[in-house]
């Protein structure tokens, strides 16, 4: 069983897939681990580092030359993996919806793309969460990067100059990245409140010791689809959030938004004139701005200026924390092979219920359920 991890190719992605950990993890369970040289750079481990835990490294040409798993944080190019041996399992981000030729491209190469991002919301499979984990370190990032931006500072201070007030923090989407968000600002000192649509979030934010701001005249709504993702809400309940919002918002310093609707653009939360209502000198985090943006003209990579406020939002926010994203991305990928592994026959061998969410193709074929009902 040869496993071998790749060095990152898209602009911007610092992360890697394996760390000196899982490395003498993965040796553990009997196999071999080859890191193609420079792999681990950008997360400040050497290629020394890894040949200490154990591993080969190997050139470029030569990476995935008889693999039987490939690990990648971003999927890559199938073209690239043609000496690996067949039916090889590649674990990574795929981006299934996004990037739905680069999926059927490797069912014709014959691989088995794994896409961790469906891994499926089971207590089971929580070590093995690639959205949690990195969605996570997103959150806390968002509001480090908003404050750097940010004129002003975040705790209240008394002075012998006078008194600096609190900045007030709004988080729009309290998933695993909104929840950090709320818990990192509230240790920067900042007041915080937040909204969702899953009303489940509620006691989540009052735990936190933010302030909920929640639509309550639409009657009969939970937010919350199935796996604990939200889906796309009503006309009438669109148009009080708005409202509450456009209240809300006029008084906020920073806004975080965080909102994503799976497969789909993400939700339109802040509109132009929303913007204009805010004070000069705010700033708007939008963590969505990769996905369509939460935030009307809002621009990876760049912070923009509208009405005097700041808009800024990064297209890979966890390629800004390499070493720790990389930390627990590789140890989700660990998690996810060794609860599977079969020592009789050394290799993973997935069950059911995970197995089927998170594979998308197979012997040649697209076999993903969830991208085929997606249409
Ligand atoms: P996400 O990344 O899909 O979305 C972020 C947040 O935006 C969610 O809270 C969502 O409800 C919210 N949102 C969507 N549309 C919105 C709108 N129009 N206005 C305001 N907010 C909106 O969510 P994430 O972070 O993946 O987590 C969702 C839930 O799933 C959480 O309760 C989390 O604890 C749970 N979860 C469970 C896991 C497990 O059991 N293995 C793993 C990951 C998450």
């Amino acid at each position: 069983m040869r496993i071998a991890a790749l060095k990152e190719r898209a602009a911007g992605e610092t992360r890697v897939s394996v760390t000196p950990e899982t490395v003498k993890k993965f040796i553990a369970l009997g196999a071999n681990v080859a890191v193609e040289k420079g792999a681990g750079l950008t997360a400040s481990i050497s290629d020394q580092d890894y040949a200490n835990a154990g591993a080969e490294i190997v050139a470029a040409t030569a990476a995935a030359k008889g693999a039987d798993i490939i690990l990648a944080v971003q999927a890559p190019d199938p073209k690239k993996l043609a000496s690996a041996n067949t039916g090889a399992m590649v674990a990574a981000i795929f981006d299934p919806f996004g990037e739905k030729p680069r999926v059927e491209a490797y069912a014709k190469a014959g691989l088995e793309a794994l896409a961790m991002e469906f891994m499926p919301r089971i207590t089971r499979a929580q070590s093995m969460d690639v959205l949690s984990s990195q969605s996570n370190l997103s959150g806390y990032k968002s509001v480090l990067a908003a404050a750097q931006e940010y004129g002003r500072a975040f705790p209240m201070m008394m002075t012998a100059a006078g008194t600096v007030q609190a900045a007030r923090v709004f988080v729009m989407g309290v998933g695993v990245a909104g929840l950090q968000a709320i818990a990192t600002a509230k240790r920067l000192g900042a007041q915080v409140s937040a909204t969702d649509v899953r009303s489940a979030t509620k006691e989540q934010i009052q735990s936190l010791g933010a302030k909920p701001v929640f639509v309550e005249t639409v009657e009969g709504i939970e937010g919350e689809g199935s796996g604990g993702y939200a889906t796309e809400m009503s006309e009438e309940y669109q148009k009080a959030q708005a409202e509450l919002v456009s209240s809300h918002i006029a008084k906020q310093d920073i806004v975080i938004t965080t909102a994503l609707i799976p497969g789909r653009a993400a939700p339109r939360l802040i509109s132009d004139a929303q913007i204009a209502s805010m004070k000069p000198g705010s700033v708007i985090f939008d963590l969505a701005v990769a996905q369509g943006g939460n935030v009307e003209g809002s621009v990876p990579d760049q912070v923009t200026e509208r009405h005097g406020v700041k808009i800024m939002g990064y297209s890979n926010t966890p390629a800004h924390l390499a070493a720790d994203a990389s930390a627990l991305y590789a140890r989700n990928l660990f998690n996810f092979l060794s609860a599977f592994w079969d020592n009789e026959t050394g290799k993973p061998v997935l069950d059911e219920e995970i197995g089927n969410a998170v594979r998308l193709t197979q012997g040649g074929k697209v076999v993903s359920e969830r991208l085929s009902q997606a249409g």
